[in-house]
Formats: C-alpha cells, sequence, structure tokens
C-alpha cells in the first residue's frame, strides 16, 4: 500500500508522459547526426526519464550521472551541494543535461555553471517538467516535457521524501486537500 495515496491527484498520465518522451528522442536524434551527445542525468529525480528517452532515441549516444542536493521536503534549500560529479570526460563533445524538474532554476544553473568550466562544444537541457512561474534563469531550455503550475508533484523519478519515483504518472501531492 501506498502512504498517502488519497492524496495524490494524477495531473500526467503515463501515457501523455511516454507520447512526450518520443518526441522530445525524435528531436534530439535529429540533432546529433554527426557525433553521439552525452546524456548527464541529475541524480536521483530524472533517471526514470533519462532510462526512457535514451531509449527513444536512434542515434548512439552515452550517458552519465551528476547528483547535488538541493531539496529536503518540500521546501527548497537556498544553497546547493555537489555530491557525485560526472566521470566521463565532455571536452569537446555535446552535452545534454537531463533534468526531472525546473522549479525555482537554482539547480540548472549550478550544474551548467559546473560543466560549462569542462569545456564541452555544447550544452543543452532536456527537462521533463518546468515550473515557469518561479523559474529564474536566464537561458533557453532546449526541451521541456510539460510546464506546470508552481505546485509540488510527485511521481515519474520525482519524490517527496524519497518516497513516490515509482509512479508511472505526475501526482500533485496534497490534492485533494483543496478540492
Ligand atoms: P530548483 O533548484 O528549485 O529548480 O529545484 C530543482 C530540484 O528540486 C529538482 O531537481 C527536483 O529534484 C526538486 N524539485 C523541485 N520541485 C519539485 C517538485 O514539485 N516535486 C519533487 N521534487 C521537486
Ligand atoms: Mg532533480
Amino acid at each position: 500500500m501506498y502512504s498517502n495515496k488519497e492524496n495524490l491527484k494524477e495531473i500526467i498520465s503515463e501515457e501523455k508522459i511516454l507520447s512526450r518522451v518520443k518526441e522530445i528522442a525524435y528531436d534530439i536524434s535529429n540533432k546529433f547526426l554527426d557525433e553521439p551527445p552525452i546524456f548527464i542525468s541529475i541524480l536521483k529525480g530524472s533517471v526514470i526519464f533519462v532510462a526512457d528517452l535514451i531509449r527513444e532515441m536512434n542515434i548512439d549516444c552515452e550517458i552519465d550521472f551528476i547528483q547535488v542536493s538541493s531539496y529536503s521536503g518540500a521546501s527548497s534549500k537556498e544553497s546547493i551541494d555537489f555530491i557525485k560529479d560526472i566521470s566521463i570526460n565532455i571536452n569537446e563533445r555535446d552535452v545534454i543535461i537531463v533534468e526531472d524538474i525546473i522549479d525555482t532554476g537554482l539547480t540548472i544553473n549550478f550544474i551548467k555553471e559546473k560543466l560549462l568550466e569542462l569545456n564541452p562544444r555544447s550544452i543543452s537541457i532536456a527537462t521533463l517538467l518546468m515550473k515557469p512561474e518561479i523559474a529564474n534563469i536566464d537561458f533557453e531550455i532546449d526541451w521541456v516535457g510539460f510546464e506546470i503550475a508552481p505546485e509540488f508533484v510527485v511521481g515519474y523519478g520525482l519524490d517527496f521524501n524519497q518516497k513516490f519515483r515509482n509512479l508511472r504518472g505526475i501526482y500533485i501531492l496534497g490534492g485533494n486537500e483543496s478540492e
């Protein structure tokens, strides 16, 4: 049994997610026909997204992981801690950062800056979700799966206190309380 399952309200179905992931993969595949890009998945939230994304790609690609800590519980921390660095050389390579959600934008700003220091040929960003009303970023996000309202969501990799990552859709937590 899921704890709190009664408080979950689905806002994006598995079906919708998977068809959007296919579109994004198709688009990325067509953009990197010459040399395989490196997907850098931000742990832990984007593992499900990156797993589905790379399996829809029809070009060669590589994958690596990076981990920072930015959230504990449902409130954003001001600063970011670096927990795990990438382990492959991205010098002169095309990098695609894969994120689960851009909320305040703090994490993606930090990671993009860090990776730029390693002299990649290009950096682009694919995020499954984005909260445009609160995201504070001064660059384009290349691929956004879905824009959502500034509510806390779980599922498809996204957690609340490490739970609910295994849900197949995206859910608002506490969604029934406001109804
Ligand atoms: P940001 O630095 O504020 O953009 O937050 C980004 C990180 O916080 C994401 O990588 C998520 O791991 C986490 N996060 C932000 N919003 C949510 C949410 O609604 N549900 C679950 N995790 C979230
Ligand atoms: Mg994340």
